[in-house]
């Protein structure tokens, strides 16, 4: 027994070298300062926040093993160490012939689908993240979303609500049987867009068996495989005794190739993976990186980056971290869960997820409940958290009329080994006095939004 597992409080496993100071102002501030961004909580200056919960992604503290590796990191044009090394680690874990580094996620998301999709194309996933479904988009291929009914169900407990639903699945590749119209099918571990919520290893080896079945190549949007590793080993009881990486490479040894954000589980503040065993595609992926990343023996990356990242992919697997990872998320989400305010359950990997629509029933959707809940966090804590709702994803009709989303959640995602405990503790203690006043919050308004990704730059007022 580890001299930690006596007692409650979840110990962080690292102690601090650097610090990194953070600048403290008063509600009155906030007040201007959030006027003065339009109540757009992405135009205010990261220097006016007290803790940033807006995304785990890029924003996690590297280890001093990942900074000494920074320093030795090799720049050469082609074929630098760095490349090599990482393709090493990347093998070990995954297995795939091909490893090219992107400079993100996306990039890796953008050379994929520019290579498979096209008109007329299909490509299933339990959930897409928004810039997967953009990038297929933009070669006007479809997207589909085929999550399970429980994925879409706030308050289900189900353990694996990332899961995908094998019959829709199974009823889509029928429907296009004897065709090519569907290139590939995707599995995202965790499911992000879905509250962060993992698959079960059985619903990836049904995945894959019906892919097979119908020759359709499996690809995982890989960015949390660890996070969806280790809720497997919690889970899952045949794998209660495995360890995290033994599950990560049973996971990379059902499917044909990935996509990775490396700014989550690999820990770094830039980097993306596309991975893959097809050697005719790897042709036309190779090309496409060239002409648009970067030699494909650094893609969009320096060497060094390529060093950190290796390194990270090693230190992801410990279960000391994870066990800290995702307990330190159960730790915010159960006591908010406790003080009443209601949540999507059961609290996911990297990111709890408040039912805006649920804890502010007067504010209509097309008010943006959840944005009114961002800005009065901010006001009272200077906490950014970021909305997921009718004002990141509402549509218009064809007549122009807007369609409010399904759900209005505001996500506080934990960056990686940043805060502690007391950080998380003094959110905590904002969020409890929001909710005490929650009857008094006023919708929102837009008073100016560009036609496209509108959250990111669009200015509101109070309704
Ligand atoms: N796939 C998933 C599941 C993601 O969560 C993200 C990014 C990406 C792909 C794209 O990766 O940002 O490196 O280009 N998610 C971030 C977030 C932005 O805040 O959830 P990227």
């Amino acid at each position: 027994m580890k001299s930690n597992e006596n007692f409650k409080t979840i110990i962080e496993p690292f102690r601090i070298k650097m610090v990194e100071p953070i600048n403290m102002t008063s509600e009155e501030e906030r007040k201007i300062i959030l006027k003065e961004a339009h109540y757009n909580l992405f135009l205010i200056k990261a220097e006016n926040i007290i803790v940033d919960l807006l995304t785990d992604s890029g924003t996690g503290a590297m280890s001093a093993a990942q900074w000494g590796a920074m320093m030795e990191g090799d720049e050469s044009y082609a074929g630098c160490t760095s490349y090599y090394d990482m393709k090493a680690v990347v093998q070990d874990l995954t297995n795939m012939k091909h490893i090219y580094p992107t400079h993100q996620g996306r990039a890796a998301e953008r050379i994929l689908f520019g290579c498979l999709g096209s008109e007329g194309k299909i490509i299933p996933n339990n959930t897409h993240f928004d810039t997967t479904r953009a990038n297929i988009e933009f070669t006007k291929a479809k997207a589909i979303d085929l999550v399970i009914d429980e994925g879409k169900n706030a308050g289900s407990l189900f353990p694996f609500k990332g899961n995908m639903n094998i019959n829709k699945l199974r009823a889509l590749f029928e429907e296009h049987k004897g065709t090519d119209n569907i290139p590939l099918c995707m599995l995202t571990i965790t499911n992000n867009s879905g509250g962060g919520q993992p698959v079960s290893m059985g619903n990836i080896r049904d995945t894959r068996a019906l892919c097979k079945e119908f020759q359709i190549p499996l690809f995982l949007d890989a960015c949390r495989f660890a996070e969806n590793s280790y809720f497997i080993k919690k889970r899952e009881e045949e794998f209660s005794n495995k360890t995290i990486k033994e599950i990560a490479q049973e996971i990379f040894s059902y499917c044909d190739g990935f996509t990775m954000s490396a700014k989550k589980d690999a820990i770094v503040n830039m980097g993306g993976l596309l991975c893959f065993n097809d050697d005719v595609l790897s042709v036309n992926v190779k090309n496409m990186l060239i002409l648009t990343e970067g030699f494909s023996t650094y893609g969009g990356l320096s060497g060094r980056d390529m060093a950190a990242l290796a390194q990270g992919l090693r230190e992801v697997v410990e279960e000391d971290y994870l066990e800290y990872r995702i307990k330190s998320t159960a730790y915010l989400g159960d006591a908010l869960t406790k003080a009443g305010i209601p949540m999507v359950l059961p609290i996911g990997g990297h990111a709890v997820y408040i039912d805006a629509a649920a804890m502010l029933p007067h504010i209509p959707a097309l008010e943006y409940p959840a944005q009114s809940l961002a800005c009065e966090l901010f006001i009272k804590g200077g906490v950014r958290g970021v909305e997921i709702g009718s004002f990141m994803f509402g549509s218009l009709d064809e007549n122009g009329v807007e369609i409010p989303n399904t759900m209005e959640l505001l996500r506080l995602a934990i960056p990686r080994r940043v805060y502690t405990q007391s950080h998380i503790d003094y959110v905590i203690e904002v969020l409890k006095l929001v909710n005490k006043n929650k009857d008094k919050l006023k919708g929102m308004k837009i008073t100016k939004q560009p036609s496209l990704l509108r959250h990111f730059s669009a200015e509101l007022s109070p309704a």
